[in-house]
Order: structure tokens, then C-alpha cells, then sequence
């Protein structure tokens, strides 16, 4: 039967699931909340005043206007104690994204670290501080991590002591990125080159998409500040062995989904793993619960 599904959410990302979704002959219309101006109204897709903050209207918009499925893409509304696919899913309205408590994979870094130590995934040696810690506990070149959500900002790459010390300083002192840094992750610095390997899953089953990478730095040659995200292609020449990409799934992309669902959190939607190829081996950077943005436009192409 034909569907109408609503995408909640309005940058590239949005823009891109909507764009895919229009081709499915199951969908009859996509809704796009609040979308942008290349969602406004372009075939079968178009623009949607819901509003997103009451769930209670949401959902009921969603029952009066036959909305079949409603489609998740930013981590806040995922991550938030009031999240949009459990209060949803409670209303009986289908919903594709992760629950609040999977979502902590992306939104704690504290989490996520203790998680991938307890079920032996790959990744950086850390260590995790409440506002208690001061800059004397960094010894070397670091990467200074905002636990929670920074919108991809929160991340600072040390090159030298001093800059993680001042990195330390800013996000627990001068509190840069808010809340997001009342707790921090310090990590050792890993080289090599860096893939995004997302999969979907329904907290039994992975299916992998095709690797990307994205340009996170600010300027060219991989200089200045984190952004979150500047660009992306896919797929990508740095995991031409099938090898190692199987490897990445099994010890990274299975286990995770494996591990979340033993401790009684099933993992449900996008999981998405930031990797780096080192020479030990491919290592997890980071988790988050969604698609990339911009790693979901070339993805879906
Ligand atoms: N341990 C590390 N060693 C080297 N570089 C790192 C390390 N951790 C993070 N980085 C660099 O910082 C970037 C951002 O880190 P991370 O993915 O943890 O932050 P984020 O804010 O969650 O970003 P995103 O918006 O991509 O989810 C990484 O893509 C990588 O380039
Ligand atoms: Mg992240």
C-alpha cells in the first residue's frame, strides 16, 4: 500500500532520505519537518509545519494525515530524555531511529568508551573526567573530547600539551560547549586514514552501507578546528580489501549490536561508526546513532 512518511529534521541529510524515500513505489508522498528550501516542494516531496517539540500533536498529526512511517535524522530529537522515537513508538506511530537510551552511544562519549572496553571493541585508550579534574592530569599529546552532543564541534586534536591543556580548560572551565562538557574524554591520538562505516540494523541484524569519508577539519590539508562534517564521497578507495571491511563489521559493526542487546538496550536505526585505519588494525573513534551529514547524501546516491 502506498505510504506517506514523515522526515523529520532540514539540512543535506533530510534533503537526501527524502529525495530516496520519493523513489520507493511503496511511498505515495514525503513530508519533510521543518525540511529546508530544496524540500519545500519538489515532486512528491514537500515542507511540513508539524510542530516537532509536543509529541502528543505529532502524533496525532501523524494518525489524522496517514503518515506510515516517520524517518529520524538528527541525533537531538533521538537523544533528548523526551525522545521523538520512544514517545512516538508509545503512540503507536512508526518510527525509524534509535531509542534514548541506544542514542547514548552517540550522545555520552563516557558511555560509549566504557561500552566499547566492556565488549572489546577496537578503539583509542582513554580516560574519562568530571569537572573535578584539572589540566594537570594531561601528559601528552591528546585528543580532548566534549562527552556529550557539540554538533561535531567538541572535538579537539592536540598538538601539543598545551593545547590540550588549554582544550581541557576551555570545555570544563569556560564551559565552550555547554553542558555537552560538564564531562570529558581524553584519548590517546591515533593515525591513519579515517572511513565512516554505517549499517542498519534492528538490534538483531546489520545490513552495511558502502564506506565513506568526510572532511572534518575546517580548512584544507586537514588544518584547523573540527566542523562536523564539510563534505563526503562514496564509496571510498581506502577499504578496497573486502577483508578488512568484513573485519570492521564483525569486531565493530556485529559486536556493538550484539553488546548493546546483552545489556538489554536494543540498538535500533542507523549506527554509524567513525573509524581509523591504524597500523594495529581498524580502531572506533566515535558512534553515532544517525546518518552522517554530509555521509548520507553521497550514501544514498
Ligand atoms: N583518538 C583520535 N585520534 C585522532 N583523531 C581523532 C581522535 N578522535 C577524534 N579524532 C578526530 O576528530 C574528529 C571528530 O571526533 P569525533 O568523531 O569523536 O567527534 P564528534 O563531535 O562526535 O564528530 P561527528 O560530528 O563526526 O560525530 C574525528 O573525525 C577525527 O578526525
Ligand atoms: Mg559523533
Amino acid at each position: 500500500m502506498a505510504e506517506r512518511v514523515l522526515v523529520v529534521g532540514g539540512v543535506g541529510r533530510e534533503h537526501a532520505l527524502a529525495w530516496k524515500l520519493a523513489q520507493s513505489p511503496q511511498v505515495q508522498q514525503v513530508l519533510v519537518a521543518p525540511g529546508n528550501a530544496g524540500t519545500a516542494s519538489c515532486g512528491k516531496i514537500s515542507n511540513s509545519e508539524v510542530s516537532l517539540s509536543n509529541h502528543s500533536i505529532l502524533a496525532q498529526f501523524c494518525k489524522d494525515h496517514h503518515v506510515g512511517l516517520v524517518v529520524v535524522g538528527p541525533e537531538v530529537p533521538l537523544a533528548a530524555d523526551e525522545c521523538i522515537v520512544d514517545d512516538l513508538t508509545a503512540a503507536g506511530v512508526p518510527c525509524f531511529g534509535s531509542s534514548a537510551k541506544a542514542a547514548q552511544l552517540e550522545a555520552s562519549k563516557s558511555f560509549s568508551k566504557a561500552f566499547m572496553e566492556r565488549h572489546g571493541i577496537p578503539t583509542a585508550r582513554y580516560a574519562s573526567f568530571r569537572p573535578a579534574a584539572t589540566s594537570s592530569t594531561v601528559d601528552k599529546a591528546l585528543v580532548v573530547k566534549a562527552s556529550g552532543l557539540a554538533a561535531g564541534k567538541g572535538v579537539i586534536v592536540a598538538r601539543d600539551q598545551d593545547e590540550a591543556c588549554r582544550a581541557v580548560m576551555d570545555i570544563m572551565k569556560d564551559r565552550a560547549f555547554g553542558s555537552a562538557g560538564e564531562e570529558v574524554v581524553v584519548e590517546e591520538l591515533l593515525e591513519g586514514e579515517e572511513v565512516s562505516c554505517l549499517c542498519f540494523s534492528d538490534g538483531h541484524s546489520v545490513a552495511p552501507m558502502p564506506p565513506a569519508q568526510d572532511h572534518k577539519r575546517l580548512q584544507d590539508g586537514d588544518q584547523g578546528p573540527n566542523t562536523g562534517g564539510m563534505g563526503a564521497y562514496c564509496p571510498t578507495p581506502q577499504l578496497p580489501d573486502q577483508e578488512l571491511l568484513q573485519q570492521i563489521r564483525e569486531s565493530v559493526l556485529h559486536k556493538t549490536v550484539d553488546g548493546m542487546r546483552e545489556e538489554g538496550t536494543s540498538y535500533g536505526g542507523v549506527l554509524y561508526a567513525g573509524l581509523m585505519l591504524t597500523n594495529q588494525g581498524p580502531k572506533v573513534l566515535d558512534f553515532n546513532c544517525r546518518f552522517g551529514d554530509p555521509e548520507c547524501q553521497p550514501t544514498s546516491s
